[in-house]
């Protein structure tokens, strides 16, 4: 006789009176630790030593009840790290997530769906394409403009220079660097966020392939050092593929020409790719959109929704006016997959095989919030920055960029060594600010990257700036 197959593992799969037991009370746990992390220090507290020692502890031979283990995990995160949720974070591009974005993660995690073929998610996958669309028109480019959700920046900026190396030579496919009969080149501002030269590296062009382009003195790319620097390549046998601008440089939040830009990888018969991880969020608003102007010719964009629009990580946006270099770039075939349709299937079009739902994340917080919910949002981000300069100007420190956007560079009055107050005031854990360079100066960078800074946390913010610099 054939005997019953044993039960499911019951700490994997609880039943279903137990799962909604856990995740109510986990609800509460998560809800709580929030509101401390927003009330306390940004700056991670927990004794690192001490947490090595723990987990070398565990070997994992031994089972631990799930509640344990979750009350567990809550407590590193919050003294763990630094606090993203915190609305004293002035960081780096990554907020405290949305509420509709941090919904779609738990309805995606409930689901799993595989987004690799049209035909196992075809709601997912008609979904993205939507969103994808919507975007692409917000931002002005062609009708016929397509793309995918990528894990983020990085990725959606590796995919552009794949796409104009596959443009640029058709043999780039089959034979690599190889086809080319001079060494592929391509040009960026020298304040583009870095990862490119990985990205060089990965596509395996070398990551002497990246020009970096001088500055105009306001940290945007200059046009005519671009024209010299592919005229100059030319002239020495090298092979030009790729033009990248940068809408809302990391450092500095400057927006590089576009339409210079884009008037010259057209004159020279180059791929143009605007690097819009950060900055494309301003589509979102109808008064800051224009400072986009000239993102429309781009053949390629990435904007990053967990930048700016606060969705959870990561969750970016590939858009291309020239969809079918996607499907050349990753074509593949195999008789396994349920769907192979060139256009359609997310794994013939872009560098990953199984994936998430990642779009989910924006569509819910666009759907709730609308585009006027989420203009309002980055809206909020500028004017928090306006304040804190204001403030900062009153007290006699200098402005040195001139971002329209929500990112400030400043320098203190005196001489004080820029990089000693960044560590004092991270360390004080009263705020979270970002030492860099803006056209060779050491300045302090403030980002507006939570959306619930408040009136109190800026004065905080100005507090803690005034008690480090002296
Ligand atoms: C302009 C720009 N491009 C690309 C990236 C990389 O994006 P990600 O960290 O999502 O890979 C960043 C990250 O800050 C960025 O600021």
């Amino acid at each position: 006789m054939t005997q019953t197959l044993p039960r499911a593992v019951p700490a994997l799969f609880p039943s279903a009176a137990e799962r909604g037991r856990v995740e109510a009370w986990l609800t509460e746990q998560l809800q709580g630790a929030i509101s401390r992390v927003q009330a306390g220090p940004v700056t991670p507290t927990i004794d690192m030593p001490r947490f090595r020692e723990e987990l070398e502890a565990m070997n994992f031979d031994h089972p631990r009840p799930l509640e344990e283990m979750l009350r567990w995990s809550i407590e590193r995160l919050e003294h763990g790290i630094v606090q993203m949720s915190n609305p004293r974070y002035y960081g780096l591009f990554n907020p405290g997530a949305n509420f509709p974005a941090q919904c779609a993660d738990r309805i995606a995690g409930a689901f799993n769906p595989q987004l690799a073929s049209s035909a196992s998610s075809p709601v997912p996958v008609a979904l993205e394409n939507h969103l994808i669309c919507a975007v692409a028109r917000r931002a002005g480019m062609a009708a016929h403009a397509t793309g995918h959700f990528a894990t983020g920046g990085s990725e959606a900026n590796y995919t552009s220079l794949l796409c104009a190396l596959t443009a640029a030579h058709p043999a780039f496919a089959s034979e690599g660097a190889r086809a080319f009969p001079g060494a592929p080149r391509f040009y960026t501002s020298r304040d583009c966020h870095i990862a490119w030269l990985k990205i060089a590296h990965q596509t395996g062009v070398g990551r002497s392939a990246l020009r970096l382009i001088d500055t105009d003195g306001r940290g945007r790319m200059d046009p005519a050092a671009l024209a010299r620097a592919i005229a100059s390549d030319r002239a020495a046998g090298a092979v030009p593929v790729m033009v990248v601008a940068t809408a809302g440089t990391t450092g500095g939040g400057m927006i590089d020409p576009l339409h210079a830009c884009a008037d010259i990888a057209s004159q020279e018969k180059l791929w143009y790719h605007v690097d819009a991880a950060w900055g494309g969020s301003a589509l979102a608003s109808d008064r800051l959109r224009g400072l986009l102007s000239g993102i429309e010719r781009a053949d390629s964009v990435t904007i990053d929704a967990h930048k700016w629009l606060a969705t959870t990580m990561g969750c970016a946006l590939f858009i291309t006016a020239r969809g079918a270099l996607l499907s050349e770039a990753f074509h593949a075939s195999t008789s396994f997959m349920p769907s192979s349709v060139a256009s359609v299937d997310p794994y013939l079009n872009s560098v990953q095989w199984s994936r998430r739902f990642m779009g989910l994340r924006l569509f819910l917080a666009l759907a709730s919030a609308g585009w006027s919910g989420l203009g309002a949002h980055v809206e909020r981000a500028v004017a928090v920055i306006a304040r804190v300069r204001e403030k900062l100007e009153a007290l006699g420190w200098t402005v040195a960029n001139s971002s329209e956007l929500a990112v400030l560079d400043v320098v203190p009055p005196g001489s004080t060594d820029v990089r000693a107050l960044v560590r004092r005031v991270v360390s004080s854990g009263r705020a979270w600010v970002a030492p860099t360079i803006f056209e060779g100066r050491d300045v302090v960078r403030i980002c507006a990257t939570n959306g619930e800074t408040s009136d109190s946390d800026v004065e905080e913010l100005i507090a803690a700036l005034r008690g480090a610099a002296c």
